[in-house]
Order: C-alpha cells, then structure tokens, then sequence
C-alpha cells in the first residue's frame, strides 16, 4: 500500500517571464515539496487572460512556464503538470463560488485595487472575481496545503473562507480548510531597484528583476548593479528592518544558498556590499544558470512539453471528476 499523502495544488501565470520571486516565492519549494506531497502544478492560463493576452504569446508563454517548472527539478513523473483550461471543472466550480462568495469579501481585495488602479469601471469582470477562480482551483482537487509567494496569501484567506461557507451554507464538511504554505527566506522578492516594491514581471525596469531567461552574464550584471545603500552590512537581519535593498539582496543569498538570513549578516558583519555582491553575482549564477539553460532547451522541445501538459490534464481531469461530480450532488443540480 502507497503511504498516505497530503495534496498540494499551485500555480503560475503565464504572463511575461518567469522572475526569481516566482522561483524563490514559489517553485523552489514546490521542488522540495513535491517528495512529501501529492502535487498538482498548474499554468493557470484563464487566470492569465483577466487581462488581454496576445493568443500566440499566451501560448508561448505558456509552455515557457512548464518548462520553467521541469528545469528548476519538478519531475513530471511524480506530479502532475498541466494548464488549467484543459480541465473545464476549474471554470464550472468558479461559477459555483462566484455564487458563495459575496461582494464584500472580493471589494478586500488588494491585488483588485493594485491591478484595476484607477480605472476601476474598465477592469474585467474577470479580474473582480480572479479570487474565486483560484478557490476554485484549490478545491476541485480538495488540496490542503497551497504553497506560495507571500503576495497570494489575501486570496488563500478568501479560499477559505469559501470553503467554510460552501460547507456550511450546505450542511456538509466536505471542503478541505486549505493551508497555505509561505517558505523560505524569499516570501516577498522585491525589485532590484526599489526595495519597497515588489519583484514583477510588469516592472517596466528590467533592471528591476531577474528572468529566468537571462543569460549568466545578465544575472550577474543585474546583481552588479542592484540598489543598496551606504552604511555597511550589519551582524543581524533586525538591525537592517528599515534598510529594505539591503535585506532584500541577504534574503536572496539565504533563499539561493538555503542558509538562514541571520547566518549571511554573520559572515559579512561590517563589510561593505562590494565582495558581498561579487559572491551573490556568483550564487545567482551557479543556482539559476543551468535552470535557465535547461528551461531555454526545454522551450525548444514543443511536442515533449504539449505531451506533458496534455497528460498532466488527463490526470487532472481524472481526479477532479469525482469531486465535480459531488459538488453538483451537493448542490442539487439534476444528474441525468
Ligand atoms: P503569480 O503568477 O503572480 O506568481 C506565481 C507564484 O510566484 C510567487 N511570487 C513571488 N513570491 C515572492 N516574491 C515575489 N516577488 C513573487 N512574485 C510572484 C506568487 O506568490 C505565486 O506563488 N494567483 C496566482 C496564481 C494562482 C494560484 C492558484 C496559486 C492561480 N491559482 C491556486 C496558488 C493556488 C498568481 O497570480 O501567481
């Protein structure tokens, strides 16, 4: 007998490049995870389409994060790897959460208001009720852990929030409360060039960021020219709480050599950032540079990354099929 596992379920989109607040915040723990969990990774290209996409980018893009995925070192043998609009469950169990989740709880929330700005009334509906759709994404799979970068964690709160309600407005426990998982020591990745802001792949600076499609020479002059300030680095992270460049670059060298932020201060107390960027031009380089390398083969390989994402789906929808098919039970829509 197979030892019982917990599910894990996760996702990306496929907008622009893979950064390294994606892989920090994200798929770097997927790959430690996907030992101890049953894991579900998804391109979630309908979430990626509340904004316009231009069809063949989306595409690209698309397989571009799959095979983002398979180089970091998610083995596709072991987990399911597939984009979310090849299973339809995703986008009828969303509906059935739009009608569970209320007005009040989507107005909360913040990545609404940063992503519609001003311009409120011209924002897809989509882009409103994005939340419900990665709920739905969750639970179609009943997932208990949800790992993720510390910017997804107001729309984990939502999923639960949706599954208590589904539960209770029912009468049944049937939805899992899913936990989120924030790892690491790179929750939040900022930009390289302001460290109030987040790492995103829509920074008009591309000196704001590192892309998993950059060569090694690019990371390293990246990391050259990263922002920091003047006063020396100090023995401890909490001493360096109102300098957010400098602590963002220790976090990032503690995330990409897996040592905590704490043992970095140590061994560069007094230093200045000189030597310390020249080791972490160095790290960034030997942890992303085959990842990049392998991610830019993978990209070529068209028909090996389709025939992954086509058989992940077919898993998918297999496993999501029973739940689906509960839900409309639950619900009490007629099986004919
Ligand atoms: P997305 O595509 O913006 O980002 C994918 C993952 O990368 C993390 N991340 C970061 N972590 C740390 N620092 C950063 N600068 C940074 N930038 C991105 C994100 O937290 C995320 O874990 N809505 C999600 C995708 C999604 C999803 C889901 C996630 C859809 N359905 C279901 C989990 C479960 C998103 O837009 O992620």
């Amino acid at each position: 007998m197979t030892e019982f596992k917990q599910r894990i379920f996760s996702g990306v989109q496929p907008t622009g490049n893979l950064t390294l607040g994606n892989y920090l915040g994200a798929i770097r723990n997927w790959v430690a995870l996907q030992k101890k969990y049953e894991s579900i990774f998804c391109v979630v290209d309908l979430h990626a389409i509340t904004v316009w996409q231009d069809p063949a980018a989306l595409r690209e893009a698309t397989r571009e994060v799959a095979a983002g995925m398979i180089a970091s070192g998610i083995d596709p043998r072991e987990c399911i790897i597939f984009n979310q609009s090849q299973v339809p469950g995703h986008a009828e169990l969303a509906w059935i959460f739009n009608c569970v989740a209320r007005m009040g709880w989507l107005n909360r929330m913040t990545q609404f208001k940063d992503k519609a700005g001003k311009n409120k009334e011209r924002a897809s509906v989509g882009l409103y009720v994005y939340p419900d759709l990665m709920a739905a994404d969750i639970l179609l799979y009943k997932a208990t852990h949800v790992p993720v970068g510390e910017d997804q964690k107001q729309h984990l709160e939502l999923a639960r929030d949706i599954a208590q309600k589904f539960n209770s407005d029912y009468g049944v426990d049937f939805f899992p409360v899913v936990e989120p998982l924030i790892l690491g020591e790179a929750k939040r990745v900022m930009s390289l060039r302001d460290g109030t802001a987040k790492m995103s792949k829509s920074d008009p600076s591309e000196n704001s960021r590192i892309n998993l499609t950059d060569d090694r020479d690019t990371i390293a002059k990246k990391i050259r020219k990263a922002r920091t300030d003047s006063a020396p680095i100090a023995g401890t992270i909490e001493e360096m709480a109102d300098r957010p460049e400098a602590r963002n670059l220790i976090n990032i060298f503690a995330a990409l050599s897996d040592q905590t932020a704490g043992d970095i201060c140590v061994r560069y107390d007094g230093q200045g950032f000189a030597a310390f960027k020249k080791d972490l031009a160095e790290l960034s380089v030997s942890v992303l540079g085959p990842i990049t390398e392998e991610m830019k083969r993978l990209t070529d390989e068209k028909t090996y990354i389709d025939q992954i994402l086509k058989s992940g789906s077919e898993k998918a929808r297999a496993l999501s099929a029973p739940i689906l098919k509960e839900v409309h039970n639950i619900v009490g829509f007629l099986q004919s």
